[in-house]
């Protein structure tokens, strides 16, 4: 997993594992699925088709070829992004334009080239453009905007973490579902409200719109069909998620957020420091992003934070999992909790781990 995993769409046959994405075959209903229910992918991009072109005619031709007409109306502007790696057309924005010109010359009217900027309203049709050893291939961004953006979190306080991270956190600590869960360094409450969604299995793209919607054969009532069919699938759990933090500040914002997001009423937030915390006997799991800073060397209170952090989880949560995202072994070593396992991961461009252990009774 990474923090950014693009998953691409309508491969053929078994499912095909890519560095930081997935390849799979799929129907409309599928699309509308992944998009709907996914909860640590990226994006999901539709794969329009695939060429060898070494030269920009060459290019123009094929691509005017794709079948334009299933994701984009006459006109309608786009937004091309290429990579472009060992092929004899390197040069990206010539690529960029030369399939903007296809997309002009299948509709025989001019396709505007627009920056795509997630903020922008209204977001134009994402093209994805790759050139590898000289085979072209382009997608079609399925999603708009990226999948970490729910629709719940409208405030953040210091460092939040991608939605989409945290749920694979949530995921990859191994947390049931059921016994209780607990984040001492909440800030937005992003880590709570993932679980919350989890637990409850609540779809997590129920409330926001989708690329896909803008498209000429969108079929509202599969769709329709679909967010029903997810929205049976949710359940009344009744487990404890508590979520603390120094800051007074983060947590009114982390309420705010879990309201948003429909599981106010599943988790508990408290304004405390780490070495307040009171959790219940029944053991369960500790997910959690202290801060790490970003140096190499961490500085003494970040490295006294963590081995009270390590005191505070022995005399409270003896037996308890725990999940420590970080950046740094020499803080994580600070805590002296049995390691069992540590993932490598980026978080924002950083390269960071997350610490899977065990934590010793005294
Ligand atoms: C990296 S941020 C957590 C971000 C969070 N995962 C999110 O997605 O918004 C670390 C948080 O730890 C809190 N913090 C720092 N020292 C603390 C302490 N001693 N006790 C409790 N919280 C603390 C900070 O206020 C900050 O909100």
């Amino acid at each position: 997993m990474t923090a950014n995993p693009p998953v691409t769409f309508a491969a053929r046959g078994e499912p095909k594992e890519e560095i930081g994405g997935v390849e799979f075959d799929a129907s409309q209903a599928d699309l509308y699925r992944t998009n709907l229910l996914l909860r640590t992918a990226n994006r999901i991009v539709y794969r329009l088709g695939e060429f060898t072109a070494v030269s920009f005619p060459e290019l123009r031709k094929k691509a005017a070829r794709l079948p334009w007409e299933t994701i984009l109306q006459p006109g309608q502007p786009v937004a091309v992004r290429v990579t472009c790696h060992k092929s004899k057309l390197y040069h990206s924005d010539a690529v960029a334009e030369r399939v903007a010109g296809a997309i002009g010359d299948f509709f025989g009217k001019p396709a505007p080239m627009k920056k795509f900027n997630e903020n922008s309203r209204p977001l134009p049709q994402l093209i994805l453009v790759r050139f590898n050893h000289d085979t072209c291939t382009i997608s079609a961004d399925t999603s708009g905007e990226l999948l970490h953006r729910r629709g719940y979190r409208l405030e953040t306080a210091k460092a939040p973490l991608r939605e989409t991270l945290a749920a694979g956190l949530i995921m990859a600590s191994g947390w049931d579902g059921r016994s209780p869960l607990l984040d001492p360094f909440c800030g937005s409450g992003t880590l709570a409200i993932e679980a919350a969604l989890y637990a409850r299995r609540i779809a997590p793209g129920k409330n926001r719109r989708f690329a896909f919607m803008d498209w000429p054969g969108f079929d509202k009532k599969k769709w329709e069909h679909q967010l029903a069919r997810a929205n049976s699938l949710e359940i009344r759990s009744p487990v404890t998620i508590l979520a603390s933090d120094r800051d007074a500040g983060a947590i009114q914002i982390a309420r705010s957020n879990a309201e948003r997001a429909g599981v106010l009423d599943l988790i508990q937030f408290d304004c405390l420091a780490v070495s307040a915390i009171q959790p219940p006997n029944q053991a369960g799991w500790v997910v959690t992003n202290p801060p790490y800073g970003v140096r190499v060397s961490p500085d003494k209170d970040l490295r006294d934070l963590y081995a009270r952090f390590g005191d505070v989880l022995r005399r409270q949560c003896p037996d308890w999992n725990t999940g420590v995202l970080c950046s740094n072994d020499l803080l994580i070593g600070q805590m002296h909790i049995p390691l069992l396992e540590k993932i490598h991961l980026t978080n924002g461009g950083l390269p960071v781990s997350f610490y899977r252990g065990k934590v010793q009774s005294l």
